[in-house]
């Protein structure tokens, strides 16, 4: 039986449902040419952050010079660097252009922000480089304790109500779990007319050592058992949202995909396992989702697409459970 694992992913035609996520992996041509030959749908770039933006855009420089936000001293440092330092911006936009030149699968751009200042020029610049879609990588820590959490929440639709209004390709958030009514949210957000939404982004945890009390990293990669916080989400919500999901985080098998996919995602976007077993693993990971596929008769993906979603179940109640109750009571 052939089995066809194509689908739609915020109106982009995509020729498997895996998905290269954005990392250091998907920042150069060889890496991405390598991601095409090895079956995925589309590519992620790796972010260009916000602060990048700001700091390398003069418009912006003079504009806080202008306004008192910067010393006259500094103007002189940054003209310095604008000298002696390649545009990290104008190298980006070079690589949209090369990937969209050299690949056939959808090059999707990624900007990491936390506000609606500063970098929205710049999209627009990445939609003009041929990028066939826009990531935001949006990620609020709630830590400030002038903020409430509708503050915080009014920042995601601020964001997103600017980027709609300056560029026409499909954008998408990556989100984080941190929010009090975390599927209001998420449903709120996919009725903006973003055309996706990705759950969820891992974050960076700081960590230190208690001999030198040097600050270090921890778990920079995920754990192939990672995956539960997002497969619960992804179940609770893909059929309640107006715009595709993306499954992240702990996705290192064919088998989690299937898992997330039969949670209702439209795709899966991977990064540790590309680092722990090699680009060419996706061929790997894509072989196991079609063998699936063929011993369960689904001849492609809408076939079982979200059949254990939470509102398909026949236990929705075990996407609901928090508690462990009598797990551990005899053991
Ligand atoms: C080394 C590394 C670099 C990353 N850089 C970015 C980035 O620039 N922008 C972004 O949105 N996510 C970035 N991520 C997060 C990944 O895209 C992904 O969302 C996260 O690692 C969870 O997926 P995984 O479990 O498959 O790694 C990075 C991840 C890793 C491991």
């Amino acid at each position: 039986m052939m089995v066809d694992i194509s689908t739609d992913y915020m109106g982009l035609k995509l020729r498997s449902p895996l998905v290269a996520s954005s990392c250091g992996l998907t920042s150069n041509l060889k890496n991405l040419r390598s991601f095409e030959e090895s079956g995925v749908g589309a590519v992620i770039l790796k972010s260009v952050y916000e602060e990048e933006i700001i700091h390398y855009t003069k418009v912006s420089i003079t504009r806080m010079l202008s306004s008192g936000f910067i010393y006259p001293e500094a103007m002189d440092y940054f003209e310095f660097e604008f000298n002696q330092i390649k545009d990290p911006l104008s190298d980006y936009l070079n690589l949209i252009r090369n990937a969209k030149a050299e690949l056939t699968i959808p090059v999707i751009a990624s900007i990491n922000c936390l506000n609606a200042e500063g970098w929205l020029d710049y999209a627009q610049k990445i939609e003009q480089a041929g990028a066939d879609a826009l990531e935001l990588n949006l990620f609020i820590l709630p830590s400030d304790f002038t903020r409430t959490g509708q503050d915080n929440e009014a920042m995601y639709f601020d964001v997103v109500a600017k980027i709609l209004s300056k560029i026409t390709i499909p954008v998408s958030l990556k989100i984080g779990y941190y929010s009090a009514a975390l599927g209001m949210l998420i449903q709120r957000l996919s009725e903006t007319g973003v055309k996706g939404i990705t759950l969820f982004n891992r974050m960076y945890d700081p960590d230190f050592s208690v001999d030198t009390l040097e600050f270090t990293t921890t778990n920079v990669l995920s754990h192939p058992s990672d995956f539960a916080t997002s497969l619960r989400w992804i179940a609770i919500m893909s059929e309640r949202v107006k715009c595709d999901l993306a499954a992240s985080t702990g996705i290192h098998s064919g088998q989690t995909m299937v898992k997330q996919l039969l949670a209702g995602a439209k795709v899966v976007s991977a990064a540790s396992a590309f680092y722990v077993h090699g680009i060419p693993y996706a061929q790997e990971m894509l072989s196991d989702l079609k063998r699936w596929m063929e011993e369960q008769s689904y001849p492609n993906l809408d076939a079982f697409r979200g059949k254990m979603s939470k509102d398909r179940t026949y236990n929705p109640a075990a996407f609901e459970r928090v508690q462990f109750m009598r797990y551990f009571k005899d053991r």
